[in-house]
């Protein structure tokens, strides 16, 4: 499918935005009606014999475009129409571009006979093509970006495990110009990295850590990104229970997302240093796993009591942190992880939980992220919850010791290895809940979203 920016073209099908309001005078209100379109928020309705497609909206929010054209897109998908027209203003191309790419977003590499869709050529019509030209390509690439990760989320963990992430990186970095280094098991035990090497250690596949960098000539700023990779969680030998170890594939969420995003800033030429670090490891279990009981010396040398090897992320994690601290005097520095269930409990399945020091820095990312489509929810740190996470062995547990406030626990676990010059610098962004769905929202279809792709691109492109 390919979308365009035209000034006018002819096309099966014209896509018309109404509101109730607007039904009462519209031309085809009578017939509308008679098919009981009432114009409401996410109902839309095919003239066919007059190749209109029109799409409810309850008013014109960016939010209530991109949803509609979500659907839209879906229902064009089924058809048979080769084309179709959008007319876009400069308030509505980004939703519109979003609910085309990603609400029209399908999966079929693991399907023997996906279906052919017929649908060739969606236009989008404006009055002043080169007044909309650098929106409508910024909005391509990253939408783009989002369905790069979406596909990486969606391979199966035999297809993605840490050596095939490691590749896919390298192809990417080959691609786009980044500069790409891998460390195997080898360099990770140079480098100390007991902590994330436990958790691997039961897998077939070797763990790695992916350093992608994206150097522009005249960067203002320098950006650290940091992506839990598990290619699988099994939950180890505090195993999953089976209905909760499916879907588990998609752990590797907050790595795919770095990855997404590193794309996107270099496609989108931005002034800003990138670097994005991620831990690739499968969690399984066998004789040769890590246990609970088991005390690991971190790469900073904090030791951590092992109580359930299902908290693995933050053991990852944990190392990655220190080390991309160590290679990088970064400005910001932001990790993304699917990293606690209780995230959901706490905000939802749709919205990404931020926590960190900084009130300004989440509040820039309040914004950043309105500007985006993407639902993100603060949790605060306290002094209360961090003496959950004491262990009487080792300097911290890897779990808490009670059951409430677990997505500010698992934080507050990564807090203890980011360095206090670095505190303020620092936001962990937990998308357990936003990173995948089985069931379709706003412009979500099934499996992997792409979840903070956006967001951190919209902040990103605010950086001075
Ligand atoms: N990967 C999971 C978190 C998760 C759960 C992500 C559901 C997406 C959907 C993580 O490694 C995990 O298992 N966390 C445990 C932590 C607990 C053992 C303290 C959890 O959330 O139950
Ligand atoms: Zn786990
Ligand atoms: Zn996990």
């Amino acid at each position: 499918m390919e979308i365009d920016l035209v000034k006018d073209i002819k096309s099966d099908v014209k896509v018309e935005f109404l509101t109730a309001k607007q039904l009462e005078s519209h031309k085809n209100k009578k017939l509308l009606k008679l098919t009981g379109f009432q114009a409401k928020q996410d109902t839309i309705c095919f003239l066919h014999e007059k190749g209109l497609l029109v799409c409810g909206i309850e008013d014109d929010s960016s939010d209530n475009f991109r949803s509609v054209c979500s659907l839209a897109m879906q229902a064009l998908n089924s058809s048979s129409y080769k084309s179709v027209a959008f007319n876009v203003t400069d308030s509505n191309i980004q939703a519109i571009v979003e609910g085309i790419v990603l609400g029209g977003y399908e999966y079929t590499q693991y399907q023997s006979k996906p279906t052919k869709r017929k649908l060739k050529n969606v236009y989008l019509t404006c009055k002043d093509i080169k007044s909309m030209q650098k929106s409508f390509e910024e909005a391509i690439i990253i939408a783009d970006a989002t369905c790069f990760t979406r596909d990486i989320v969606n391979m199966i963990p035999e297809d993605l495990n840490p050596p095939t992430f490691a590749d896919l990186a390298k192809k990417l970095a080959k691609e786009n110009g980044l500069e790409c280094e891998i460390l195997g098991e080898k360099e990770l035990k140079k480098e100390k990295m007991d902590s994330m090497l436990a958790v691997g250690r039961a897998s077939r596949h070797d763990s790695k850590l992916i350093h992608l960098t994206y150097k522009p000539k005249n960067a203002k700023k320098v950006v650290s990104l940091i992506g839990k990779g598990l290619t699988y969680d099994s939950g180890g030998l505090s195993l999953k229970p089976a209905t909760s170890m499916v879907t588990m594939k998609m752990d590797k969420a907050g790595g795919c997302a770095v990855l997404g995003m590193i794309k996107a800033a270099s496609e989108l030429k931005l002034d800003v240093e990138i670097h994005a670090f991620i831990g690739a490891v499968e969690n399984m279990l066998g004789g040769d796993a890590y246990k609970p009981d088991d005390v690991l010396v971190t790469r900073s040398g904090t030791t951590v009591e092992v109580r359930n090897t299902d908290a693995e992320g933050r053991l990852v994690l944990c190392d990655v942190l220190d080390y991309a601290q160590d290679k990088v005097k970064a400005d910001y520095m932001f990790d993304f992880a699917t990293l606690t269930g209780a995230c959901m409990v706490a905000l939802g399945q749709y919205t990404t939980g931020v926590m960190g020091h900084s009130s300004k820095l989440k509040h820039d990312f309040s914004k950043a992220a309105n500007n985006s489509g993407e639902l993100i929810g603060t949790l605060p740190f306290n002094r209360h919850l961090k003496t959950l996470l004491k262990s009487g062995i080792a300097d911290i547990s890897n779990v808490s010791s009670k059951p409430y406030g677990g997505a500010i626990t698992a934080g507050l676990f990564l807090d203890k290895f980011i360095k206090d010059e670095n505190k303020k610098k620092w936001l962990h962004f937990d998308i357990a809940g936003s990173a995948y769905t089985e069931t379709p929202w706003d412009c979500n279809v099934y499996g992997g979203t792409g979840a903070g792709v956006r967001f951190m691109s919209s902040f990103l492109k605010t950086i001075k």
